[in-house]
């Protein structure tokens, strides 16, 4: 297993008013070579996740193992040195990107900090990979780009040093839809050539669908439901991903309309409810939920859930 996070916790401090229950006991593994697909509403603690696999925040508890090693007990110099293994693309590139460098240098910054030279051949091979053309970059600036080649761009940096591991925070969340495919396929072309192993987030479950090899929904900091994409899309058991499933409007990917169920503002994570954290929104529940935590179970081949009263096929949705 290329990467296991294991009962994953982050909290934050949040003043008088007390603690943000950022995740709350997360557990997944990807396996190399395998893209997991991590999907919930906005604030629901997935770009917490993916940083907390980076070490960046640590966790507040759990374990994050990259083929076979502790990532929460390195420090220094180890933790340095493992965690190139593992490298993040973010939502918004144009503001990931510094303005006063140069793109060349932008891509080639990993291998000045790691001492490689300047590598101006690996910058080429890194820039091409991305389908830029690099005597077309040569001289210029981030915002002499479009957003989608800003992408590219933060996708060169970070592949330049050979990571194992890539974490996709809502990477097509800001473009066009029509760019949006260009990048997705790019990632998957990439995925193929460079042996990777990728963390794909999205608030949107219809940009995830193709891209994933198994999809895992967070709600509220904990996870509802862990299936293959096709499992999850054929036959959704956790009433969350029922009512996610229902919000992608046919015929217009990435633009999610608001379902009546969750059309209500989720809890706050400082105060989760007790039980099951979706019930105040569920229209499922019962009193059980409110009083019994509902524990991961296997419903099917890779196929887990957690959910006292999941949607069988034949039940009324
Ligand atoms: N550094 C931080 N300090 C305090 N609260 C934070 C911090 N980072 C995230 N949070 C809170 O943790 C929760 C999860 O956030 P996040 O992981 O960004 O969610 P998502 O990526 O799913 O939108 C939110 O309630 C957010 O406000
Ligand atoms: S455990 Fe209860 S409240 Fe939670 S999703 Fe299942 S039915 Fe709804
Ligand atoms: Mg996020």
């Amino acid at each position: 297993m290329r990467l296991r996070v294991e009962d994953l916790a982050v909290e934050f401090p949040a003043g008088r008013r007390g603690t943000v229950h950022a995740v709350s006991g997360v557990s997944f593994d990807v396996a190399r070579g395998e893209t997991l697909g991590i999907v919930g509403e906005s604030g629901c603690g997935k770009s917490t996740t993916g940083r907390a696999i980076m070490q960046l925040p640590r966790p507040t508890a759990g374990s994050v193992r990259l083929d076979g090693t502790e990532l929460t007990a390195l420090r220094g110099d180890r933790l340095r040195r493992t965690r190139r293994l593992l490298q993040m693309i973010f939502q918004d590139p144009i503001s990931s990107l510094n303005p006063r460098r140069d793109v060349r240098r932008i891509v080639g910054e990993g291998l000045r900090v790691w001492g490689n030279g300047n590598g101006a051949d690996r910058i080429d091979e890194m820039l091409v990979a991305v389908g830029l053309d690099p005597a077309a970059v040569e001289g210029r600036r981030p915002h002499e780009f479009s957003g989608g080649q800003c992408q590219r761009i933060c996708i060169a940096r970070a592949l330049v040093l050979d990571p194992e591991v890539i974490i996709c925070d809502e990477p097509v969340s800001a473009l066009d839809v029509s760019v949006q495919a260009q990048i997705l396929n790019l990632l998957e072309d990439l995925k193929q050539r460079y042996d990777l192993t990728l963390v794909f987030i999205a608030h949107d479950l219809a940009v995830v669908k193709n891209i994933s090899d198994r999809i895992l929904v967070m709600y509220l900091g904990k996870t509802c439901e862990l299936a293959s994409s096709d499992a999850l899309f054929a036959r959704p058991a956790h009433p969350y991903t029922r009512a996610l499933l229902a919000s992608i409007p046919k015929g217009a990917p990435g633009r999610a309309a608001a379902d009546p169920a969750i059309n209500r503002e989720p809890p706050s994570p400082i105060h989760p409810p007790s039980g099951c954290r979706f019930r105040t929104r569920c229209p499922r529940a019962e009193d059980r939920c409110a009083r019994e935590e509902p524990e991961m179970r296997q419903v099917g081949t890779a196929h887990w859930l957690a959910c006292h009263f999941p949607v069988t096929e034949d039940a009324p949705r």
